[in-house]
């Protein structure tokens, strides 16, 4: 039974008549804070599928219809006409910046994106082989050590300066991680280039020779970028959000979220898919992988189909399909996994495990092709989606430390273990 603002709810003898939360577009939400308290009952809900943890003007997603809302602006519209850290600009303040202001923003990101040269050191204490994934969790843990003692959390303004060092420093260090792993000396950012140039520059520029940058591949990257930025309360961003009620400082919570994206479920998915398409080999042999599948006892699942929460075509994917074919023929690349990526996709969209299951290619299924394209090692691909995402978990955090209804995350649990019993001495064992 229910009115308009409110749901009751009935359990044994108890009825309960909770709150009704409306947001600005999308689905309805029962307050359920009183609940144990008037009825002694909590709500399971395995894997947080119907659960807000948060109110967040950031991003807004709409599954079935497949829309995704940046601050209101749709991904589709920022993805042809806006660039990556307008769009960091976006999520974090909430407005489009002006001309000034976005100079203002833009370089301050430039004069933050050096390390300090101590670093090194912790690079260096890496086997020659770490994952860049392990490497990246690591650093930006170790930079809590560097800016933790001269940041007061009260100050709106001092967040802000750690969002900004973050977004500095993020790709800086990832270069530095892949630098590290193939043995060159590391590049210091350069203050003449834009954010994705200067990444580019990070990563490839050799001390023997200048580098030519290509333009396809620096708007190529921006736009990965762009539509990487933010999901609102995916499993990383919830995880920077968890740490975050802690009180814990901003390194920390997105190094955990860094920890939280490397996962093949989520982040870690666009390094799987290229493994999966190696694996695969030849476009004859799509209907066996397509079949194992949707085989069960196979324990293998598709890279890059299937979210959580679009059950139809990922927006994004959408895009960087486009993009896809666009970077390869622009770039002069013939890649013969690109043949087994069509292929499966089109095998897939066709067969009615994926059709009924609505199971269609999302934005990793093509990611990674297109940073192959752009010699991006294939153990970087998560940290490309980890820079990007710094985007969208320095402004969730920003908006959860402003929030005045922020408290501690602290779920409950369905106890399945042994009830009371007493202590046996060991010789009566
Ligand atoms: N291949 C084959 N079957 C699949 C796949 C897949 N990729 N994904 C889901 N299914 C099947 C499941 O076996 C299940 O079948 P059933 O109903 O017969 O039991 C059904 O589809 C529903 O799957 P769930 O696991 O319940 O869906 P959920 O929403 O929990 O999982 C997830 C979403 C984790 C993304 C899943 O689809 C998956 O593992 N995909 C492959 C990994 C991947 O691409 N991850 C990237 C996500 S996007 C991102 O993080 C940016």
């Amino acid at each position: 039974m229910s009115d308009s603002n409110s749901v009751t709810l009935s359990a044994g003898e108890t009825s309960v008549s909770l709150p009704v939360i409306r947001p600005t577009v999308g689905n309805d939400c029962i307050d359920i804070a009183r609940l144990p308290k008037e009825t002694g009952c909590f709500t399971y809900d395995n894997g947080f599928t119907a659960t807000a943890s948060c109110r967040s003007a950031i991003t807004y997603i709409d599954g079935d219809e497949g829309v995704l809302l940046y601050r209101g602006y749709p991904i589709d519209q920022l993805a042809e006409k806006s660039s990556f850290l307008e769009v960091a600009y976006l999520l974090m303040h909430g407005e489009l910046p002006s001309a000034g202001e976005f100079e203002q923003f833009s370089g301050q990101i430039t004069r933050h994106s050096m390390l300090n040269e101590k670093f090194k050191n912790f690079v260096e204490g890496f086997r020659y082989d770490a994952h860049p994934m392990a490497m990246l969790v690591g650093m930006l843990g170790s930079m809590a050590s560097f800016y933790h003692n001269d940041l007061d959390y009260d100050d709106p303004e001092q967040r802000r300066l750690a969002a900004i060092r973050l977004l500095a420093k993020v790709p800086t260090v990832a270069a530095l991680c892949h630098r590290y792993s193939i043995g060159w000396p590391a590049c210091h950012p350069r203050n003449n280039l834009e954010y994705t140039s200067r990444f580019l520059h990070m990563m490839f520029e050799v001390p023997s020779e200048p580098l030519q940058l290509s333009p396809v591949a620096a708007k190529a990257l921006d736009l990965l970028f762009i539509l990487h930025a933010d999901h609102e309360q995916n499993a990383s961003t919830s995880t920077v959000r968890l740490v975050g009620s802690t009180g814990a400082n901003p390194y920390a919570c997105i190094a955990a979220g860094v920890a939280a994206l490397w996962g093949p479920a989520h982040g870690g998915a666009n390094e799987a898919v290229l493994k999966m398409l190696g694996e695969i080999g030849r476009p004859e042999n799509v209907q066996s992988a397509i079949d194992r599948a949707k085989d069960k006892e196979s324990g293998f699942r598709l890279m890059g189909f299937g979210h959580r929460v679009y059950k139809n075509f990922d927006p994004r994917a959408t895009i960087i399909r486009e993009m896809t074919h666009k970077v390869l023929d622009e770039l002069g690349i013939d890649d013969p996994l690109l043949d087994v990526a069509m292929r499966l996709e089109e095998a897939a969209l066709k067969d009615d495990y994926f059709v009924q299951r609505k199971l269609y290619p999302n934005v990793d299924f093509y990611s990674g092709i297109i940073y192959k394209a752009l010699n991006i090692p294939t153990e970087m691909f998560t940290v490309m989606f980890a820079i990007a995402r710094t985007a969208g978990w320095v402004s969730h955090w920003l908006e959860q430390q402003n929030d005045p209804e922020t408290k501690i995350g602290r779920p409950r649990q369905i106890y399945t273990g042994a009830a009371s019993r007493d202590y046996v001495a060991i010789d009566r064992r």
